[in-house]
């Protein structure tokens, strides 16, 4: 399997508790059937959604989510082979957008579709290691290292 890593910003088209809810439920549900693993970052003006998992089947989703009326200007930001998984736990978590992340004020300026690849995906990775239990810095197979924390 090649490992496929694909980050996509989009508009929210009726954003309230009861979309997210049932988005969510259908991504855990189908995602977990294909092993597609990820976050979706919300607010009301954004989604930021990063998807991974076999280039296919993540490419097949997209395709899906794509066509999907409760977003608009969904707009591909990163899509790239990974080495890993950086959400291997999570069908597909829910992260409501960080302080840290752009203002609404930017959003609208336009401040997601021109981030790099590298701004984009420094986000994503900030997230994780602000999880808890997150180790940073060390290696999964360094069990000894670990088992000090
Ligand atoms: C922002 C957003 C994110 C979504 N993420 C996923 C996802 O990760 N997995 C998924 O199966 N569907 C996701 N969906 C829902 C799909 O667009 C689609 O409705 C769902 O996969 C069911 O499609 P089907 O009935 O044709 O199988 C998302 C929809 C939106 C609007």
């Amino acid at each position: 399997m090649t490992l496929m890593r694909l980050i996509y910003a989009s508009h929210p088209f009726g954003f309230d508790d009861l979309t997210l809810a049932n988005i969510l439920t259908t991504a855990q549900r189908h995602n977990a059937e294909k092993d597609i693993t990820g976050t979706l970052i919300c607010r009301e003006d954004l989604y930021l959604q990063l998807l991974e998992g076999d280039r296919e089947d993540v490419q097949a989703l997209y395709e899906k989510i794509k066509r999907d009326d409760r977003h608009a200007d969904v707009t591909i930001l990163v899509q790239e082979v990974a080495a890993q998984r950086l959400f291997p736990a999570w069908a597909m978590r829910h992260d409501p957008a960080k302080s840290w992340m752009w203002t609404r004020e930017q959003v609208s300026a336009g401040a997601v579709e021109d981030a790099t690849r590298d701004e984009v995906l420094a986000i994503f990775v900030r997230l994780v290691a602000e999880q808890p239990g997150h180790l940073s810095g060390l290696p999964k197979s360094c069990p000894v290292a670990r088992s000090r924390f």
